[in-house]
């Protein structure tokens, strides 16, 4: 046993991993219905949106399909990266549309100031962007810059995977015309499955589309299957639902999404309070800093990778290295999901001691 604190998968409490282990049942019985019927409704309760779906597969998956339902072909797409997970969403726009590619320094974050002008100046279709940017705990400000996307007539969509539900979110208000998270972030079920939620304008533009280029994740043969027995079009994961199912009883247990959204941010800044004092800066500006990862930049003369490694090696806790232009000098500590302050504060204590 060690402490694991990636940014996802995250540990599991043992109540989600025995959820898998029930007696299997179809895809095709009243108890699936119930099942999938109680976690879509949970999700559009959550999200605050029109229509919700679960996928089996991963955040990425949920992501790309998010893109090729509402980005077409001829369709134009502003995109914000800034980082790895931001790049992977514009190389899968390019996939499917074109994309329109606007980039700022690693650390950085996107807020509306520094988008407007790249706005009023693409006529795009579609915005896309990542909320919390993992590979350098960096929160972009989607609220603001998907409410102005969404005055220019912009279709807005949001890679939520490590931001949710350690950050706040209403698409409704947010003008969050589709978003995605997966489940093995702060959700803290199993990895896995992908969650969607989607705006009435976004199931408005997927379900008038003649051709979806895809079969599999083609939202239509997912609604149209939703709408007549709240079942899936193809056999889902049956287990991992389960698991989810249970993940949301422990999200509601502890006082439901507010309450988790506090938990997190408390923690982030116990984190970078620590983390400043021990001498080891932020990697995220101030004003974008993430409530589920901390990325930090190691004093000079010690390399990351040495830090990462003895920790796991003399101390057993594994945390990931940062990416971009902070791989050799970053490293990232998670605090999403149920995580144990106890752990995080031995896990700083550790790093304390590897970095002096
Ligand atoms: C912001 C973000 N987008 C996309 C992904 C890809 O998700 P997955 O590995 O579940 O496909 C991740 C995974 O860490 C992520 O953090």
């Amino acid at each position: 046993m060690g402490i694991l604190l990636s940014p996802g998968p995250v540990p599991l409490l043992d109540e989600i991993s025995q959820a898998q282990t029930k007696e299997m049942i179809t895809h095709r019985s009243k108890a699936f219905t119930e099942l999938y019927g109680d976690l879509v409704s949970r999700l559009k309760g959550y999200f605050n949106c029109e229509e919700a779906y679960v996928l089996t597969g991963s955040g990425a998956l949920g992501l790309e399909t998010l893109i090729l339902n509402l980005c077409k072909k001829d369709d134009s797409v502003v995109c914000f990266p800034n980082g790895d997970f931001g790049n992977k969403q514009v190389l899968t726009v390019k996939v499917h549309s074109s994309a329109i590619v606007h980039e700022i320094e690693d650390g950085k974050g996107w807020n509306l100031e520094r988008t407007k002008e790249a706005i009023d100046g693409s006529e795009a279709d579609v915005l896309a962007m990542v909320y919390n940017e993992t590979s350098l705990g960096v929160t972009n400000h989607i609220k603001e810059i998907c409410t102005y996307a969404k005055s220019k007539g912009m279709l807005t969509i949001i890679d939520g995977i490590s931001a949710w539900p350690g950050t706040k979110l209403d698409m409704k208000k947010f003008n969050v015309d589709a978003f995605v998270t997966g489940s093995q972030k702060g959700t803290a079920a199993p990895p896995g499955m992908a969650l969607l939620g989607l705006s009435s304008d976004a199931v408005e533009k997927f379900s008038s589309r003649d051709y979806i280029p895809s079969y599999y994740a083609d939202l239509r043969r997912h609604k149209k299957r939703f709408e007549k027995d709240k079942q899936t079009p193809n056999t889902p994961a049956v287990t991992l639902f389960w698991a989810l199912q249970k993940a949301f009883d422990v999200i509601d247990r502890k006082g439901g999404l507010d309450s988790c959204i506090s938990r997190h941010a408390e923690t982030a800044a116990h984190v970078r309070e620590r983390l400043v004092e021990m001498g080891l800066p932020i990697i995220a500006e101030p004003g974008f800093e993430s409530n589920t990862v901390t990325g930090f930049i190691c004093p000079k003369g010690i390399l990351a990778s040495d830090v990462k490694s003895k920790l796991d090696s003399e101390y057993g806790i594994k945390i990931v290295g940062a990416r971009g232009a902070f791989k050799e000098s970053g490293l990232r500590i998670a605090h999403m999901g149920n995580f144990k302050i106890e752990d995080i504060d031995t896990a700083l204590d550790a790093i304390g001691k590897l970095t002096r």
